[in-house]
């Protein structure tokens, strides 16, 4: 039985009605129009679909909606203000660490969430980190470079 769920996803509130097993990325992606977030694999081991739940990074394929009830939740189309980019995105961009771009919104997303517990990763945090995340064109070296920027930007 569909059941009505409220969440605020980057700062607006919506209100959707749903199956409440249904993915929280579908949701996002098909009832909010938020297509930023990315289906992958739909089975939580490629990262392409992560937003933050509640501030944590969340893997939404594998998330029921019912969990999103009442939360917070930012997704990739909420970092930027304006034309301005989040300096994460800027960093991302600066080192053209993308090819086909599938993968990014999950990189930057947990690159955020690193930067935040982590200002300073060395190669081997930054590794780890996002070691839960596929890059399908095999852009690693330069996304290494870019997480590595944005910690540096994030310095000044
Ligand atoms: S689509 Fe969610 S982890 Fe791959
Ligand atoms: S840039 Fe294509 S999947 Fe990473």
């Amino acid at each position: 039985m569909d059941i009505k769920i409220t969440l605020t996803v980057n700062g607006k509130t919506a209100t959707v009605t749903t199956d409440p097993e249904r993915p929280l990325l579908d949701v996002l992606r098909e009832d909010l129009h938020l297509t930023g977030t990315k289906y992958g694999c739909g089975e939580g081991v490629c990262g392409a679909c992560t937003v933050f739940l509640d501030g944590e990074p969340t893997l939404a394929c594998i998330t029921p909606a019912a969990k999103a009830d009442k939360k917070t939740i930012a997704t990739i189309e909420g970092l930027a203000q304006g034309d301005q980019l989040h300096p994460v995105q800027a960093a991302f961009l600066a080192e053209q660490a993308m090819q086909c771009g599938y993968c990014t919104p999950g990189m930057i997303m947990t690159t955020m969430a690193l930067l935040k517990k982590n200002p300073k990763p060395s190669d081997d945090d930054i590794v780890q980190a996002l070691d839960g995340h596929l890059c399908r064109c095999c852009g690693y070296p330069k996304i290494l470079a870019a997480v590595r920027r944005a910690a540096e930007s994030a310095k000044r």
